[in-house]
This record gives C-alpha cells, sequence and structure tokens, in this order.
C-alpha cells in the first residue's frame, strides 16, 4: 500500500462518489479539458449516461465477452492519436484495418448505443464518450471498480493504420514501460492497465514463441510455469501448415468463460502463470513494479483505487474538446463522408 498511497495522497482533486453508490468514492483528479457529467452539466443530453448503461447491460446480460471487447477497445482507441473514436471509424485504410487491430469486437454495442442517442438527443454525444462511459459500464458489471469518467470529448476525424503504434504482446518491460511513458502514462498506469488482462482471449500465434521456441532457443519461455505451459501447448499445437487454424485461448484461465474481472491476473504472475510475455515480465521489473504486483495480488481494495485512476489517465489521453474535431452522427464515419447523412 505504501507506494500507492504516496501516488494517490498528493492530488489534489474532487471527490466523486461513484455510479452505482455501493463502493466507496474514490478521489480523481479532474483531467484538464473534460467535466464530470458534461451532457448534465450543459444540460444538452441530460441522460445520455443513464441509456448508455442501459444498453450495456442489454448486451452484457446476452454476451459476457463484451466487456474484455470494449476494453481493448478503449485501449486501441486511447493509445492511438489519442481518445477520438478514430479506432471506429470505417475505411479502407483506417486504423481497425491495421494487423494489431484484426478481430476486435463491440463496434455493434457502441453502434447500437448511438443510434439510441441520436433519436433521444441528436448530434450531442460524441463517439469518444460513448467508448469510454461504455467500457465503464461493462467493466462495472463484469465486477470491476466502477471509476467515474469524465465527459466532453469530440470525434476525431482522421484514421489511419499507419498511425498504429500498438506494440506485440511480447516485448520487455523496459520496452512496455518505454510505450506507455510515450503516451504520458507511468510505471503505476502499465502495471494497473495490464490488469485488464485478467479477462478476454488471446490468439496461440502470440504465445507460440514461449510455448516452444522462447528466443530462438528451442525452448519454452523458462519463466513460464511448466503446469500451464502444458496445458497450454495442447491448446495451442505447434503450427507446422500454411492456414492451420490459430485458436484462442483465455489470458486469465482462471476467469475464463465467466468473465470476471479480478485480481487473480496478479496472483498468476508470482506463481509464473500468465499467459502474455508482456504480463509475465512484470515479476522482471524494478522493485517498485514487483510491489505494486503484491500489493494487487494481496488486496483489490488497493487495486480498485489505482484502477479508477489509471482509466481515468487513459481516457484523458490527447482529447479533442471545444471547437475541435465534430459529433459523429455515425460512429463508423466522419460527418462529411457519412452515406446516409444522418
Ligand atoms: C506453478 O503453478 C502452481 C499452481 O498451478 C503453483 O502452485 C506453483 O507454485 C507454481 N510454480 C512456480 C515456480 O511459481
Ligand atoms: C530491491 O529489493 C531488493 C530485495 O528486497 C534489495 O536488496 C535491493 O536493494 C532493492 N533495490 C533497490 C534499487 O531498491
Amino acid at each position: 500500500m505504501a507506494r500507492l498511497m504516496s501516488v494517490l495522497l498528493p492530488i489534489v482533486g474532487i471527490a466523486v462518489s461513484l455510479l452505482w453508490a455501493v463502493e466507496a468514492a474514490v478521489t480523481l483528479p479532474k483531467p484538464m479539458k473534460l467535466e464530470w457529467h458534461y451532457y448534465k452539466v450543459h444540460n444538452t443530453c441530460d441522460d445520455a449516461e443513464v441509456y448508455i448503461r442501459h444498453q450495456v447491460t442489454n448486451f452484457w446480460n446476452q454476451d459476457k465477452s463484451i466487456t474484455p471487447k470494449l476494453v481493448r477497445l478503449l485501449y486501441s482507441d486511447c493509445f492511438v492519436t489519442g481518445c477520438d473514436g478514430s479506432i471506429l471509424l470505417n475505411g479502407a485504410n483506417s486504423e481497425k484495418t491495421a494487423a494489431q487491430n484484426r478481430g476486435l469486437g463491440a463496434f455493434v454495442v457502441i453502434d447500437k448505443i448511438k443510434q439510441v442517442l441520436e433519436q433521444y438527443c441528436p448530434g450531442i454525444v460524441s463517439c469518444a464518450d460513448i467508448l469510454n462511459l461504455a467500457t465503464r459500464d461493462a467493466l462495472r458489471l463484469a465486477g470491476a471498480p466502477a471509476y467515474p469518467v469524465f465527459t466532453g470529448r469530440r470525434d476525431g476525424m482522421k484514421s489511419t493504420r499507419e498511425s498504429v503504434d500498438l506494440p506485440s504482446p511480447s516485448i520487455s518491460f523496459d520496452q512496455a514501460l518505454a510505450y506507455f511513458q510515450s503516451k504520458g502514462l507511468d510505471l503505476q498506469d502499465m502495471v494497473t492497465l495490464l490488469g485488464g488482462h485478467s479477462m478476454g482471449r488471446t490468439h496461440c500465434r502470440y504465445i507460440e514463441d514461449r510455448l516452444y521456441n522462447y528466443k530462438n532457443t528451442g525452448k519454452q519461455d523458462p519463466s513460464m510455469n511448466s503446469t500451464i505451459a502444458n496445458q497450454l501447448r495442447k491448446l495451442c499445437p505447434p503450427r507446422t501448415k500454411n492456414g492451420q487454424s490459430d485458436p484462442l485461448v483465455f489470458l486469465n484461465p482462471q476467469s475464463g468463460s465467466n468473465y470476471r474481472f479480478t485480481n487473480s491476473y496478479y496472483q498468476r504472475i508470482n506463481t509464473h502463470e500468465a499467459v502474455l510475455g508482456v504480463d509475465q515480465q512484470l515479476l522482471y521489473g524494478d522493485n517498485s513494479t514487483l510491489e505494486l504486483v503484491n500489493e494487487f495480488a494481496a488486496g483489490f481494495e488497493d487495486f480498485r483505487q489505482a484502477f479508477a485512476l489509471s482509466m481515468s489517465r487513459m481516457g484523458s489521453i490527447n482529447v479533442l474538446t471545444g471547437k475541435e474535431g465534430e459529433i459523429r452522427r455515425n460512429c463508423g464515419y466522419t460527418n462529411a463522408n457519412n452515406p446516409n447523412k444522418i
């Protein structure tokens, strides 16, 4: 707890009590340009957040995998050119067509919410805000801490594959930290946000090297627990033929198909049972990293606080506000390119 509190306490922020008011208030610094309940405060779409929560709940009741899909979508949006909804844009060369973004899902959730909001208060609520709010709501349903989402983002008008710089999931600790720092985030944000891998799945191709040929040794990654390595080799047989299938495996077999958000992700790092290389690497970071991993593994409450802070920081990366960007009518198209003009 020592390190976390030293990070949280000096923050002069506003205290906001959480939605669903079941948990204690979290004190968060207000991001520079965003506002708490923007659409209510400006009296432009009072119940926008209620409509979003309702739609997310409907989808989640049908398919719990929307939670990790939305988290991944938000990460892909915010880390590349900022939280401007650019990942949602269609187009032959758009961000969503980049190799790193293959297999993204949950676009249908965002599109449905947008459709509902366009009926209720047309041209008001940005796709970038919808993505941030919907992700929070889906995480909350999966058991993650509710956290305040500041709003007032506007939507970007550009999206190109070339700007997608999302790193491989096998990068080293130092490379991962440098990447997070290049986006204005810090070590605690990285350790915390990687906890999103508490849920969701990955393709076998991203862990093949760890299972069969770590750093061209012809052996498994020595940092991987042999029990889980054996299990994963059964699920991910060696790829010997072109066109062989590339199955999906759970990032955290412990939460698996029940899609519960827990801190077991951190416990599994300590027992060498992380699936992705970048996750297991946290065990080989500096002492502050280890302190955070142990702190989060030991207590959900510390993780909850840190998670609220880091999600808020990620949601503030390079946001567009004021007269920047636009409010899209359809999240898949800029208004100028919208084929239906609605
Ligand atoms: C490997 O995982 C098991 C649980 O599956 C755990 O009991 C054991 O301590 C782990 N081994 C190491 C070296 O972390
Ligand atoms: C890291 O922790 C180890 C063992 O707890 C200690 O010996 C070492 O001095 C620490 N390193 C730093 C840089 O604090």
